[in-house]
C-alpha cells in the first residue's frame, strides 16, 4: 500500500503550537500546490479517484474524516483527526473520503499542479491501470 502516516514535529510553548512542512525535508516531495476542503457534510463522500502522477499529504486541520485507501488488492481505512499527522498518499492509490465531521477542514499539499488528465475517476479503469 502506497501510503503512510507521518508524525509532524510540533513546536509548542506557552503561546500555543506550530507545525511547519517543507518540501523534500519532512515530506517526501517538492510542493507544487496547496488546497483545502471545508464546509464538509457527514453524509457526503468525496474523492473516489486515484492519481497516476500526484503524491499528496493530507492534514486534518480541524475536525475529522475517514480515508478508505485501496491499491487494487487491499482496502484499508485511516481516520484523520489531528493536525500533527500527515497522511501521505502516493501514486496509483484509490481514495474515498467519508464520514466528515461538520466543519472538517482538510489541507492538502500536492506534488503537481492540478491536471485533470492524470486523474482516474472510474474504479474499473483504476483496476485495469494497476493490474496492467
Ligand atoms: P474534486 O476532484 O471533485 O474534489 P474531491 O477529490 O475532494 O472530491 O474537485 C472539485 C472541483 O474542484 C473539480 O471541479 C475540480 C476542481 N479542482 C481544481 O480546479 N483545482 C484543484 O487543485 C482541485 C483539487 C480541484
Amino acid at each position: 500500500m502506497n501510503y503512510k502516516l507521518i508524525d509532524l514535529h510540533v513546536y509548542g510553548d506557552e503561546r500555543g503550537k506550530l507545525i511547519s512542512i517543507e518540501g523534500n525535508k519532512n515530506i517526501p516531495f517538492d510542493i507544487k500546490r496547496v488546497y483545502w476542503i471545508f464546509d464538509t457534510i457527514p453524509e457526503q463522500d468525496r474523492g473516489c479517484h486515484a492519481h497516476k502522477e500526484l503524491e499528496q499529504i493530507i492534514v486534518a486541520m480541524d475536525g475529522a474524516c475517514q480515508f478508505v485507501l485501496d491499491d487494487g488488492k487491499t482496502r484499508e481505512t485511516v481516520y484523520l483527526n489531528r493536525p500533527d499527522k500527515g497522511l501521505y498518499i502516493g501514486k496509483n492509490m484509490w481514495r474515498e473520503m467519508k464520514h466528515f465531521s461538520y466543519g472538517c477542514k482538510l489541507m492538502i499539499i500536492a506534488s503537481t499542479y492540478y491536471n485533470e488528465d492524470e486523474y482516474i475517476r472510474n474504479y474499473e479503469d483504476f483496476l485495469k491501470e494497476v493490474n496492467a
